[in-house]
């Protein structure tokens, strides 16, 4: 017999496809609700990891926390070699204050971590109706809520229209109605898309909107695991592990960053390695020259090219020239790795270093594209020489963008230089060929 489903859909007339059974004989396994299911470019499975470092390594005023995390996973688990470059997806889960205020709103509590079976309901509208891949058969609500659906996500207009029925209160249908209508637009984009609104702050406004599970289970989407880049090289001598470095958002604390950074030594996680991108930087690139840019955690991955070629070094290898154009707020106070850096450059894994520091009052430089544009020969000649990779590291709305138009703005200085479209052109096919490579950050 439908556990819940019945109590809200049958009050507010509003069917969903979907039910919950109770299932008294099975139990939920301990891993992650997610951990079998298929993840966005996977390259292994899911594996279970062990926190065995978290350090803070930049806080304090007018700077962004920054947090140096390192997960052990066993041998056993995988042979995957990890390549400087690559990214692992972490699994994470929503916080408990979300995870209770819907329970709670959904009169769930007391039965909160009952197994239940998803199922479809018998005599559903829908034709093609399938529970959702990412939701596993056999669930409770709380895991549900804490592991498989974006509580965050802002509610698309057609989630809003089917939580109309589901409020009590005439007052609270009728700004449902008007947050779905055309005419309503303001009101949506003022009330509900404005970043840190979500679900929940909605579900807030209307106190007598109390959804079915199955209902959520429709409209919420999954709650993807999130990608960091490795901030260390695969060594067979030491036992697995991987570092990431992640910044964190004070006034808008992001899913998996406020999970990350509230973990002990000793927590499981759950993460899976993801294919290659082209950002890769295998042992058949030690040989070219590279130059590196990156601003923030976004520099993080270089950490584990330089340790790549230190150990190259230390093998009695030739490697190429390298460069590093580096981009912090303070110099003193959020350049978290510098201490590594200037190992690397004693070592002669680095050959040089140009940083750039964008609220230090003395700074030469205030952004990495002031140090391109002082750096200009040696990018050109790294572009043109067919031994030379660049690598950009960051997000791709703001950063990647604009160092695209910093270097087609050097090139466009270039004696007989193209226009600017054949200068974009020639960078599409320099991505394409391989030798301008991207770490895109979503
Ligand atoms: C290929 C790839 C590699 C990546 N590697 C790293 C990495 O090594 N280190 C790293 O820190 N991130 C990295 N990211 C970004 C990372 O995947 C997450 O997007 C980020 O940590 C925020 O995730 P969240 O779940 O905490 O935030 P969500 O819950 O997804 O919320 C995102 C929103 O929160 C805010 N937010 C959260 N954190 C920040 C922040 N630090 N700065 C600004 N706004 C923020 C923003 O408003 C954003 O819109 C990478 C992304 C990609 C695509
Ligand atoms: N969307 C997300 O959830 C998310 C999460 C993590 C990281 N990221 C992206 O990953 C990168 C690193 O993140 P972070 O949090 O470690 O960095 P951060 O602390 O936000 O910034 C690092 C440095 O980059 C500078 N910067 C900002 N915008 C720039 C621009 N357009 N061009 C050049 N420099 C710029 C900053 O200067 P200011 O003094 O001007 O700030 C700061 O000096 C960033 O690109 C960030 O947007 C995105």
């Amino acid at each position: 017999m439908p556990l819940w489903h019945g109590d809200f859909t049958m009050r507010w007339s509003e069917p969903s496809h979907f039910e919950l059974l109770r299932d008294k004989d099975s139990s939920l396994p301990e891993a992650h609700l997610q951990a079998k299911v298929t993840q966005p470019f996977e390259g292994t499975q899911v594996l279970e990891a062990y926190v065995t470092n978290l350090t803070t390594v930049v806080d304090g005023e007018d700077v962004k926390p920054v947090y140096d995390i390192t997960l052990g996973y066993s041998q056993g688990d995988t042979g995957y070699r990890h390549f400087p470059g690559d990214t692992i997806g972490i699994l994470c889960y929503n916080t408990e204050e979300d995870v209770e205020f819907i329970l709670e709103r959904l009169n769930l509590l007391s039965k909160g971590d009952l197994a239940c079976s998803v199922g479809i309901v018998t005599h559903t509208t829908k034709k093609s109706a399938k529970v959702p891949l990412f939701v596993p058969a056999l669930v409770s609500c709380r895991r549900l809520f804490k592991e498989c659906l974006d509580l965050r996500v802002v509610p698309k207009k057609l989630l809003i229209r089917a939580l109309v029925p589901c409020a009590s209160e005439e007052r609270d249908r009728r700004f449902l109605e008007i947050l779905c209508s055309k005419e309503g637009n303001a009101a949506y984009e003022r009330t509900v898309f404005q970043k840190g609104k979500g679900l929940i702050s909605l579900l807030k406004l209307v106190p007598s909107c109390r959804p079915t599970v199955g209902l959520l289970i429709e409209h919420l989407p999954r709650l993807m695991p999130r990608p960091y880049s490795l901030a260390n090289v695969y060594r067979e001598a030491s036992g697995p592990s991987v570092r990431f470095l992640f910044s964190h958002c004070v006034e808008n604390p992001g899913i998996t960053t406020n999970y990350l950074r509230g973990l002990e030594k000793g927590a499981k996680v759950y993460f899976y390695f993801r294919q290659s991108s082209a950002f890769v930087y295998k042992d058949t690139d030690l040989k070219h020259n590279i130059i590196m840019i990156g601003t923030g955690t976004g520099v993080s991955p270089y950490l584990s090219f330089l340790a790549q070629r230190a150990d190259a070094l230390a093998r009695g290898e030739t490697i190429g020239h390298g460069e590093l154009i580096a981009g912090f707020r303070y110099r003193e106070r959020s350049y978290f790795c510098k201490d590594e850096i200037k190992e690397y450059l004693q070592t002669g894994a680095l050959d040089a270093c140009h940083e750039a520091f964008s609220r230090d009052a003395d700074a030469r430089h205030k952004y990495v594209q002031s140090q391109i544009r002082e750096k200009k020969d040696l990018i050109i000649e790294n572009l043109k020489n067919d031994q030379g990779l660049l690598y950009v590291c960051g997000d791709s709305k703001v950063l990647l963008p604009q160092i695209m138009d910093t270097v087609i703005d050097i090139l466009a200085t270039e004696p007989e230089a193209n226009d600017r479209e054949e200068i974009s052109a020639f960078i599409g096919r320099l991505k394409k060929d391989g030798k301008y490579r991207e770490d895109v950050w979503l």
